[in-house]
């Protein structure tokens, strides 16, 4: 597949990085090209940039690139670059394709603006893929019948490269949950009330309250949503 778009993508939220600045750092592979390009500008321009990595992924990729790692106990993000698999006209979300959705959550949060990059392909009138649900291994049956009352479909996320259901950064199960067309008015209510499931760390639903712009990525240009 053509990564021309989130090669732009990437390359407008580079603009927005300046020197001394914390980021909070998402990840998938539109990420990796952001870090990619952040380590080019690192070494040119001699910036010294800190990020709060969200995955194992982000975090070598974040080493191997010049980026000083810190935490969230000493350091507030100034900004949080993170890539999305769907994005709607509102700017509500969907993430966890690469099943690092808790910790980017988390990291999203912390951050002062939140910057969505992602290949154009990934925009939608309205979020409709299975949302990434993180549940703890122990409370796996009974969270499996309770999103079931919600979702169409919920699925035990399997491994490649391993046997058996992927295991998350945290240590959990990730469970798709196939609840339909998010309309907006619903998404926020969805987010909360998956999450008032026991044994739910979190889901993949980023309402748009938590996202300040996206960057989209053609073939050969970038814009802000
Ligand atoms: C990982 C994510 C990613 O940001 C999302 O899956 C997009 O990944 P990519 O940039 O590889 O398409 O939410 O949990």
């Amino acid at each position: 597949m053509d990564s021309s778009g989130k090669y732009n993508a990437a390359k407008l939220a580079l603009e927005l990085v300046k020197d001394g600045m914390v980021l909070g750092i998402g990840s998938g592979s539109t990420v990796e090209v952001f870090l990619n390009l952040l380590g080019d500008k690192i070494r040119e321009e001699g910036l010294e940039i800190y990020g709060i990595p969200s995955s194992y992924q982000s975090y070598f990729a974040a080493i191997r690139n010049g980026v000083e790692i810190v935490d969230l106990v000493e350091f507030e993000p100034d900004l949080c670059i993170d890539g999305a698999d769907q994005v709607d006209a509102k700017l509500n979300c969907i993430k966890g394709g690469g099943g690092a959705m808790t910790r980017e959550k988390i990291v999203a949060k912390a951050s002062r603006k939140v910057v969505i990059i992602v290949d154009e392909s990934k925009l939608v009138e309205k979020l409709s893929m299975p949302v990434p649900v993180e549940v703890l291994p122990f409370a796996y049956g009974y969270a499996v019948k309770r999103l079931k009352e919600k979702a169409k479909d919920v699925r035990l996320r399997e491994g490649k490269g391993k046997v058996g259901p992927v295991i998350t950064d945290n240590g959990n199960f990730i469970l798709d949950c196939d609840f339909g067309v998010l309309e907006d008015e619903k998404v926020e209510e969805m987010e909360g009330r998956t999450k008032l499931v026991s044994g739910v760390v979190e889901n993949g639903i980023f309402p748009k309250k938590i996202v300040d712009a996206v960057i989209a990525g053609s073939q050969s240009s970038a814009r802000f949503l």
